[in-house]
């Protein structure tokens, strides 16, 4: 049977990228089944772009500030970016832009986001101090795909961290944060080998329930 072909990602980022770079990091292997085939910012000078160019990737800016309020004209143009560039699948990695449900229905199950926290627990912005003051034991990261409704997706791959009684926001955000850098190259192996599929808002790999937490 012939080798299935590498699908080609667009990476949505805002600022920093460090799962951006950690995607990037494992589609260097020949034998990782998705390639980085574009990053797309909202911000030109998000530090992200600097380190895909350095990595060889083509990047694009889309500035969402001349379309003001008008969310879905934004979300065209990112759009008309993308699609010009062939991609399979969109992975947002610290894109801070909401985005409409019309862009959401163009990539309805080849969207992932990650989010740093295990949803449905801390939804939103600041998930690391939220986690802090309500006092959890286990705090973590989770890659989902993205619905309309924010941060409540069906989940690929979630992954656990302890919380420990003196973290700080910032000790408790770099623990979190190496998870993430491996759990969505995990996430989107899966999604690209075409192994997950969607059932009653549930992700199920290989047919069976997902073994979503490591
Ligand atoms: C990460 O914590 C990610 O979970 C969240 O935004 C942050 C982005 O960090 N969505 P980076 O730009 O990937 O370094």
């Amino acid at each position: 049977m012939a080798a299935m072909a590498r699908k080609r990602v667009a990476i949505l980022i805002s600022g920093r990228g460090s799962n951006m770079a950690a995607l990037i990091e494992a589609a260097k292997d020949e034998s990782y089944p998705a390639e980085i085939a574009l990053v797309v910012s909202n911000e030109a000078d998000a530090e992200g772009l600097a380190r895909a160019r350095s990595a060889g990737i083509e990047t694009a800016v889309v500035d969402h500030r001349p379309f003001g309020k008008e969310r879905e004209a934004f979300d065209r143009a990112l759009q008309a970016v993308i699609a010009s560039r062939r991609i399979d699948i969109v992975c947002l990695a610290g894109f801070m832009r909401l985005l409409t449900p019309w862009f959401v229905q163009q990539w309805q199950g080849r969207l992932l986001n990650i989010h740093p926290a295990l949803l449905p627990a801390f939804k939103g912005l600041d998930t690391h101090a939220r986690a802090l003051a309500a006092g959890v034991e286990q705090h973590g990261a989770t890659v989902h795909f993205v619905v309309p409704e924010m941060d409540s997706g069906p989940i690929v791959v979630q992954a656990a961290v302890p919380v420990h009684h003196d973290d700080t926001e910032p000790t408790l955000a770099a623990r979190v944060l190496a998870v993430e850098h491996m759990i969505y190259p995990q996430a989107l192996k899966l999604v690209a080998e075409e192994r997950v599929t969607i059932a009653s808002g549930r992700c199920l790999i290989d047919g069976k329930p997902a073994e979503t937490i490591c």
